[in-house]
């Protein structure tokens, strides 16, 4: 088997913006969109058909058959178009007896789905926990799915949807590439800070083979669909941190917004190759928070380099410090700064540098030592 998940797997999943509004054109369109604008060039290369794929009841054999009426061509054929545009697919189900919106969960035909989805061609499963019978034991179910995925004979990314505290210290056991640390994101600043400061103070569970998911992106969701309902939108300000906390913190990148819709700001956030190359990077060195300094992060690249990331936690402009003392360096090392979302020298600094930060906004600066 593929050593799967070395990095933050990267793509896009239905669920934030389409929830139950799914089809086979919409998945036919995205797959053109992430081949063609360049995002599966920029690593996003599995899109994730997230809840609500499913016909209501098991075919006369058992098996999970695609809704007929938003997927009359069936999945085998959707997937080999995805795949031919020369992207990965996913699918979702769950493990208990229904999907968390109600469709047949997988619980007791764990390796019949399994076996299905290889025959599909699946690359990439989403495994919720709704649902699941009483007095079952989660490490259980999933370790159950995470068997018969790697018996299935196809190289399958599992991606765990069970947001229990704790679970980032026991999932991996299961056979999990990525676990979500928290519940469903909304498309809000409390919720996108909630999370996104949530991961703080875990990240040494997260690592090439399993990472702490933060969960899908909400970036130019816009205050659309599900998610964009609950929480009501967010501005390109909050969007741009978000993403760079994202990347700093070393979740999977799963963008959620309707790609045919992405305006060119939404698309210079999701497509900034500097960030995502600091989320991609092959050390995989957690961030830490840096000691004595509110809301500024460290996370060192494998070439030498450290990336900071700077978040204003607050609603108004502040200046924010940057040091490197207690990242490895010392405070009187000389630093040649770059700033990662404008894409520009910053000059050499010794010691410290001090930026601004708008209201809810970010900067992220990688520093090299001179
Ligand atoms: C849960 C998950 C979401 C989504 C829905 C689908 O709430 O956390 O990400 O998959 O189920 O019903």
């Amino acid at each position: 088997m593929a050593k799967l998940a070395q990095t933050p797997p990267m793509g896009w999943n239905t669920w934030n913006t389409f929830c139950w509004n799914i089809d086979e054109a919409l998945i036919r369109e995205t797959a053109d969109i992430m081949a063609s604008e360049g995002y599966l060039d920029a690593g996003y290369d599995t899109l994730v058909l997230d809840d609500a794929w499913m016909a209501r009841q098991r075919d006369s054999d058992g098996n999970l058959t695609a809704d007929p009426v938003k997927f009359p061509g069936g999945m085998k054929n959707l997937i080999d178009y995805v795949h031919s545009k020369g992207l990965k697919f996913g699918l979702y189900s769950d493990s208990g007896t229904q999907t968390c919106a109600g469709f047949p969960g997988s619980f007791g035909n764990e390796r019949r789905d399994a076996n299905l989805f290889a025959s599909w061609g699946v690359d990439f499963l989403k495994y919720d926990g709704c649902y699941m019978t009483p007095g079952s034991n989660a490490e259980v179910l999933y370790r159950r799915m995470g068997q018969a995925l790697r018996e299935s004979g196809r190289d399958i990314l599992y991606s765990a949807c069970y947001s229990a505290d704790g679970v980032w210290t026991w999932m991996k056991k299961t056979g999990a590439h990525m676990w979500r640390i928290a519940g469903d994101i909304a498309d809000s600043w409390e919720s996108i800070e909630k999370v996104g400061f949530g991961a703080v103070g875990i990240g040494s569970y997260s690592g090439p083979g399993g990472w702490n998911d933060l969960d899908m992106l909400v970036v130019g969701v816009d205050g659309k669909g599900w998610v964009g309902e609950i929480g009501k939108g967010s501005t390109v300000t909050e969007y741009q941190t978000h993403f760079a906390l994202w990347c700093i913190m070393g979740s999977p990148l799963m963008m959620g917004n309707d790609l045919r819709k992405a305006s060119p700001e939404i698309k210079n956030i999701l497509l900034n190759k500097d960030l995502i190359a600091i989320n991609q990077d092959k050390a995989c060195v957690p961030a830490t928070r840096v000691p004595g300094y509110a809301e500024v992060f460290a996370k060192p690249l494998s070439d030498g380099r450290i990336a900071f990331g700077l978040f204003n936690r607050n609603k108004d402009r502040r200046s924010l410090a940057l040091s490197w003392d207690y990242s490895g360096w010392e405070i009187t090392d000389s630093v040649a700064l770059y700033d990662a979302i404008a894409h520009r020298e910053l000059g050499v600094y010794s010691g410290s540098a001090t930026f601004p930060v708008e209201g809810h906004g970010c900067r992220v600066i990688i520093g090299k030592r001179m």
